[in-house]
């Protein structure tokens, strides 16, 4: 079996390759530090190709897709992303035009490739790493959420296809709260509640996939936390968000200054 991981070389995405090797998978590993795609090449040992590449890049997009045509490809993980702090009126548009082009524009390209060629063989399995954050709007992450709440719709509504074409092919959308990776120092802040590690939000999500599940939410707080948008009003839930995004701090200490 074989795997394409993106965001390979950090956090859950490190996570994923680490677990599918120690299932015997092999894997195509891409993130932007090549040295650090090497180095994981030799420690995870097996059959392991890396590709650098950009995926904030549409051309470096393309470039990971044609990497892997034709070595049938069982899995695709499409993890690469990553949050950025503010109030919207403050954040940088560049940045934020670069996180679209991951979170957002990357993941949907390598999706629908994919899926083309999984429905040609009639098999294969999608994993997109949204977030909790996908289930309401975030003020003060205004675009990072916006963009979890695409991956997430987005993926139910190719499951639903999927499931009128009685396909064999599947897919599955992670969506966890606090993860202790990388993520918060790029995006400047610290949690303000216990975080998972990425080793287990990344077996949580393998088995969900493996099993052909839709939803993998590890966690009960952060289920509950999912659940409850259907009940509280959109604009009380976007205060209570505030609040929350609010309270985290940055990651040298010091609240982050707010208007
Ligand atoms: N940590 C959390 O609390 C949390 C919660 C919910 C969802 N998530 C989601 O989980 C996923 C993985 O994040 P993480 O928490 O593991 O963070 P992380 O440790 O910062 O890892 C992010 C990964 O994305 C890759 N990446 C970032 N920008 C890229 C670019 N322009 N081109 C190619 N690759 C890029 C990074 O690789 P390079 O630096 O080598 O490019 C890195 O491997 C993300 O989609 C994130 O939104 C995280």
């Amino acid at each position: 079996m074989k795997a394409l991981i993106t965001g390979a070389t950090s956090g859950i995405g490190q996570s994923f390759a680490a677990k599918l090797a120690k299932r015997g998978w092999s894997l195509i590993l891409t993130g932007r530090n090549e040295e650090k795609l090497r180095e994981m090449q030799k420690s995870l040992g097996g059959n392991i190709e890396i590709i650098a590449a950009d995926l904030a890049k549409k051309e470096d997009v393309f470039r990971v897709y044609e990497f892997c045509r034709g070595k049938d490809v069982d899995m695709l993980i499409n993890n690469a992303g990553y949050g950025l702090f503010g109030k919207f009126e403050d954040t940088d548009l560049e940045d934020e035009i670069n996180m679209i082009n991951v979170n957002i524009t990357a993941l949907h390209i390598l999706t629908k490739l994919f899926l083309r060629d999984f429905k040609k063989r009639d098999h294969g399995t999608i994993l997109n790493v949204a977030s909790a954050a996908g289930f309401m709007s975030g003020p003060l992450m205004a675009a990072y959420y916006g963009s979890k709440n695409y991956v997430l719709k987005l993926s139910l509504a190719i499951w639903e296809e999927l499931r009128r074409d009685r396909s064999n092919v599947k897919i599955t959308v992670l969506c966890p709260g606090p993860v202790d990776t990388n993520f918060n120092n790029r995006a400047g802040v610290s949690f303000s509640v216990k975080p998972i590690t990425a080793d287990q939000a990344a077996e949580y999500a393998l088995k969900k996939a493996l099993n052909g599940k839709f939803f993998a939410i590890p966690g009960l707080t952060v289920k509950l936390g999912t659940i409850a948008p259907r009940f509280v009003p959109q604009k009380m839930l976007a205060a209570v968000v505030y609040n929350i995004q609010k309270a985290k701090k940055t990651s040298d200490g010091k609240e982050k200054a707010l208007k």
